[in-house]
């Protein structure tokens, strides 16, 4: 893989924040942890995923083991994966960045896209390769993020390209064993505690095929692919022998749609207090989260 400085990375990234706009990085996309870039902006080599920053190099390298064992867990269970290579950019003030670096997409291969522009139908082997995949991944401490827009289909093969926030959960299934500090930034002091709760048990979500699945679903939802629920719902409850209903991945998609834009404002109005009391501020925000940028396409 193309060798990129990221201490270039980083300082066109904190520009960014600085300047409180994205326009000069190449941008390819955002969920709602990473922005993901073009790297270099013009003439992109790779796609570059920004983990917002850990207090020091031990907690980065923590997490990098996680990632790690991800991608370890991932290989033995058979499921695709998109090349990543990681690196910890240490900064100056202490702190450390980790960069996920992977090639750049076809982005005609994205699951939502592929489904978008499939023929209706009652089943796809996209589909059927989530579904297997989320059966052979998850476990009680184990959650996996399903939804469409973390794979791509080449025709034949599902591969996972959303790596940047592993759902590793302890033992007690009360934490994630990396530091969340570094997600937990982005929010006033505050509301952490309420969070780190909401957050942990959003977690837990998708620690079961069932829970990751619906998950899924309801990110269908979200995306306008609604030709495709009932043939999902009957894929998944066939392959797993289950009875997931439509209704509670609607409940799902109605909850998420009203916490994370609200999860949104909360980090923009953190961002405001914090440069206004002349204090570092860490992360770059996308504009809107895909639930409202989604439902305006649609
Ligand atoms: N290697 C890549 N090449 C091109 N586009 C990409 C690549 N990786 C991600 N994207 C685009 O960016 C989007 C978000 O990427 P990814 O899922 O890795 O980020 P995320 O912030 O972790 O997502 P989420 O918050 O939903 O978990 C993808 O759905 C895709 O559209
Ligand atoms: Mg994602």
């Amino acid at each position: 893989m193309s060798q990129i400085d990221f201490a270039q990375v980083e300082a066109a990234v904190a520009q960014a924040i600085r300047r409180r706009s994205t326009a000069d990085l190449q941008l390819l996309g955002h969920g709602e942890i990473s922005v993901v870039m073009a790297w270099p902006a013009g003439a992109p080599v790779a796609a570059v995923k920004r983990v917002p920053p850990f207090r020091d190099l031990a907690r980065a390298q923590q997490y990098v083991t996680v990632c790690d064992d991800f991608f370890a867990t991932l290989r033995a269970a058979n499921v695709g994966i998109w090349p990543t290579t990681l690196h910890i950019h240490e900064r100056p003030d202490g702190r450390a960045v980790v960069y996920h670096q992977q090639p750049i997409a076809d982005i005609t291969q994205l699951g939502s896209n592929v489904l978008r522009s499939a023929a209706p139908a009652d089943s796809h082997p996209l589909l059927d390769a989530i579904v297997d995949a989320a059966a052979r991944v998850c476990t009680r401490t184990l959650g996996f993020d399903c939804q469409l827009a973390n794979w791509l289909w080449d025709g034949s093969t599902a591969t996972q390209i959303d790596f940047t926030s592993p759902f590793a959960l302890t033992e007690s299934r009360d934490d994630l064993l990396y530091d969340t500090h570094t997600f937990l930034q982005e929010y006033p002091v505050v509301v952490r505690p309420y969070l780190r709760k909401e957050f942990t048990s959003l977690l837990r979500r998708f620690t079961s095929a069932e829970g990751a699945l619906a998950d899924m679903v309801a990110n269908m939802m979200k995306e306008g692919l609604d030709q495709w629920v009932d043939p999902a719902i009957n894929t998944i409850n066939s392959r797993l022998g289950i009875n997931l209903s439509r209704e509670k991945a609607q409940w799902m998609y109605d909850n998420d749609r009203k916490l994370l834009p609200t999860v949104l404002k909360i980090k923009k109005v953190q961002r405001w207090w914090l440069t206004h009391t002349g204090r570092n501020y860490e992360q770059l925000l996308p504009e809107k989260t895909t639930y409202e940028l989604l439902a305006r396409e649609h």
